[in-house]
């Protein structure tokens, strides 16, 4: 079953959209298999942000990634990945459609509420980063 890693940003936490976040995902109907709240290492961070190490934004996205705890998240189901990035909407929240997540709840590039991988590749690559196997479920929806 594919897997992608999701997080909510610390302007996600701070403003209280945990809660409305996991629900639409959980509401769509995907599965979560691991998650935790915590403060990010500036290691962490330049790893997970490598892509863009020669943007000019490089350093003001690290700082905001660290600057308070983010909501990491393992999500499955069927295409989870590109469904996702769906409901996240476009990663400049004014171009984003009403009805996804930065659409609905944010109104700056830097400050978009959440990432999604945009690839199997990246979804393993940053699930890996940022789970340990043993932090990664596997059980059975039985009601
Ligand atoms: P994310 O999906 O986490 O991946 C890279 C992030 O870079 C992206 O979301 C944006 O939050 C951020 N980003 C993209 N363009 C800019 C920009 N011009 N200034 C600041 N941050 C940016």
């Amino acid at each position: 079953m594919e897997k992608t890693f999701l997080m909510v940003k610390p302007d996600g936490v701070q403003r209280n959209l945990i809660g409305e976040i996991v629900s639409r995902f959980e509401k769509k109907g995907y599965q979560l298999v691991g998650a935790k709240l915590m403060n990010v290492s500036r290691e962490l961070a330049e790893k997970h942000y490598a892509e863009h190490k020669e943007r000019p934004f490089f350093g003001e996205l690290v700082d905001f990634i660290t600057s308070g705890p983010v909501f990491a998240m393992v999500w499955q189901g069927n295409n989870v990945i590109a469904t996702a990035r769906a409901m996240m909407g476009k990663t400049n929240p004014l171009d984003a459609a009403a009805g996804t997540i930065r659409g609905d709840f944010a109104t700056s590039v830097g400050m978009n509420i959440i990432h999604g991988s945009d690839s199997p590749e990246s979804a393993e690559r940053e699930i890996g980063l940022w789970f340990s196997a043993d932090e990664v479920l596997s059980y059975e929806k039985t009601i």
